[in-house]
């Protein structure tokens, strides 16, 4: 049993999805002690945004990568068999401007790759990727669950939902924290939920 642990909070020690992350991991690890832990901190270590050098290696007949491409293709590789031989991956996903932050979309486009991930096909798109089971630890500011007047500016965790959910990945858990910028009651109150849904996780199996 491999699981995959991913930061993505530039907040560090501040940061309420790191500290979700690493409890829901220590939840999973306590029933399944020798369950085989990867840590990537996408803060620590940026996965660098996709750059046009590296789409174009990938056409057919592209003349050969210059070295630093064809580094930046090996960490591509590195990721997406990271990822896949994960069978439970966790991932600390904080709130930036009403959506994930840029370090975790940044590992998330190492991911969707045509071919591996998914396909296309004459019943349109296909995930390719089952089996997994991927825990978000999601923290925001504000409170935008649904019903509450800034439901609408919620592009978060409805959008990891849509990333994983194309690429096929069927069970996906949220553990929340919201509005922990209310204030410092509302924050712990907040914290206190996340721990709650932690407690009911279920064990890895
Ligand atoms: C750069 C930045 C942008 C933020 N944008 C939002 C936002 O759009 N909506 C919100 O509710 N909170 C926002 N916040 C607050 C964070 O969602 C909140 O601090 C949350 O705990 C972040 O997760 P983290 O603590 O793991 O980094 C922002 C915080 C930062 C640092």
């Amino acid at each position: 049993m491999t699981l995959l642990h991913v930061d993505s909070s530039i907040l560090g020690p501040y940061s309420v999805s790191r500290q979700l992350s690493a409890e829901i991991v220590a939840k999973l690890r306590q029933n399944t002690p020798d369950i085989e832990v990867h840590y990537r901190d996408l803060a620590d270590e940026p996965v660098p945004p996709l750059s046009g050098a590296y789409l174009a290696a990938q056409q057919p007949g592209a003349p050969p990568p210059s070295a630093d491409v064809q580094q930046d293709i090996a960490l591509g590789g590195e990721l997406l068999n990271e990822f896949l031989g994960a069978d439970i991956v966790v991932i600390g996903a904080p709130m930036y401007n009403f959506t994930i932050s840029s370090q975790l979309k940044a590992w998330i486009d190492r991911l969707l790759i045509a071919g591996k991930t998914f396909r296309y096909s004459e019943n349109g798109a296909e995930g390719l990727v089952g089996g997994k089971r991927v825990i978000i630890a999601s923290s925001r500011g504000g409170i935008y669950s649904e019903g509450a007047p800034a439901a609408i500016f919620e592009h978060h965790e409805k959008y990891l939902r849509s990333v994983f959910g194309f690429i096929g990945v069927t069970d996906i858990e949220i553990v929340r924290a919201e509005g922990v910028a209310v204030g410092p009651e509302q924050r712990a109150a907040a914290v206190k939920t996340a721990q709650d849904e932690i407690a009911k996780l279920a064990n890895a199996a």
